[in-house]
């Protein structure tokens, strides 16, 4: 493969063509700078600096805390890290939903300010006149439907969304809108495979789904759930491609023990 082909950045445009030509599109999480560099490195089309940054890197319950300038931090960290991969940022709660001149004002924030290429919104109707207006001034925007944490407090649970006939039906009608819109892709997040792919069939734009099954046009995961980094979370969909958390607590505790024990730093390891 060329050097040209390896560093062929991501576009919206590519992320478009992938879809039409049936090429699976592969997304994962990041927050930090080297975490985004090897993310990046390995080839992930897409890197969304997502609010779950709320739980993984803040500890909080939900994401519903997490601020405007929080989000920021971690996006230019990210975009400092990134040369191919699409970045998007999530735009956290409280920072769109007022009305749409809030919305565009965030979302610029985002923009100008981390350097990403994107930016995700959770809704549809709902939001849509802000996601519009943030259109209009050539921003490009993802839309996420399903499972969409900030309203956690209003679902009251993180369980499967979309299961009975009126919320699939709604959701299958935010989806053409937010394409009608402009947007440029959709999260589906924890929703009955059937309806995801139904979706993905009825739409050109890229759908990605996370626990919506493999009839949409690719994949998310938050990188610290499929890596083992995190623990006590275990939905059905996650994938766990390694246990980081085993092998950094055991090369934490050797390290321990050797300082403890005057093994480290030995001869060869000081000046
Ligand atoms: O914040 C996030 O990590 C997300 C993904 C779960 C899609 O929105």
């Amino acid at each position: 493969m060329s050097t040209e082909t390896v560093t062929k950045v991501v576009t919206t445009h590519r992320l478009a063509e992938m879809k039409a030509r049936g090429e699976k599109i592969s997304m994962l999480t990041a927050y930090d700078y080297t975490m985004a560099g090897i993310i990046d490195a390995a080839g992930i089309d897409m890197i969304l600096v997502g609010d779950s940054a709320a739980n993984v890197m803040a500890g909080y319950q939900t994401t519903v805390p997490f601020t405007l300038d929080e989000m920021i931090y971690h996006g230019k960290c990210v975009v400092r890290a990134v040369n191919r991969a699409l970045v998007v940022v999530d735009m956290p709660f409280g920072s769109y939903q007022g009305d749409s001149k809030e919305a565009l004002h965030s979302a610029i924030r985002i923009m100008k300010e981390t350097g990403a290429n994107a930016v995700k919104i959770e809704g549809g109707e709902e939001v849509i006149e802000g996601i519009e207006r943030i259109l209009t001034a050539g921003i490009p925007v993802m839309g996420h439907l399903g499972l969409t944490p900030q309203s956690i407090n209003k679902f009251g649970t993180f369980s499967v969304r979309a299961k009975e006939e009126t919320e699939a039906e709604k959701l299958y009608n935010d989806a053409l809108l937010l394409e009608k819109v402009g947007c440029f892709g959709i999260v589906l997040e924890k929703i009955p495979a059937i309806l995801a792919e139904k979706v993905a069939k009825a739409v050109k734009i890229p759908v990605i789904g996370i626990g919506a099954g493999n009839g949409v046009d690719g994949q998310v995961l938050v990188s610290y759930d499929m890596l083992g980094l995190t623990q006590g979370f275990s939905p059905k969909f996650l994938r766990r491609y390694a246990n980081l958390q085993e092998i950094v607590s055991n090369a934490v505790g050797q390290y321990n023990k050797d300082v403890k024990s005057l093994d480290f730093p030995n001869d060869s390891e000081q000046y």
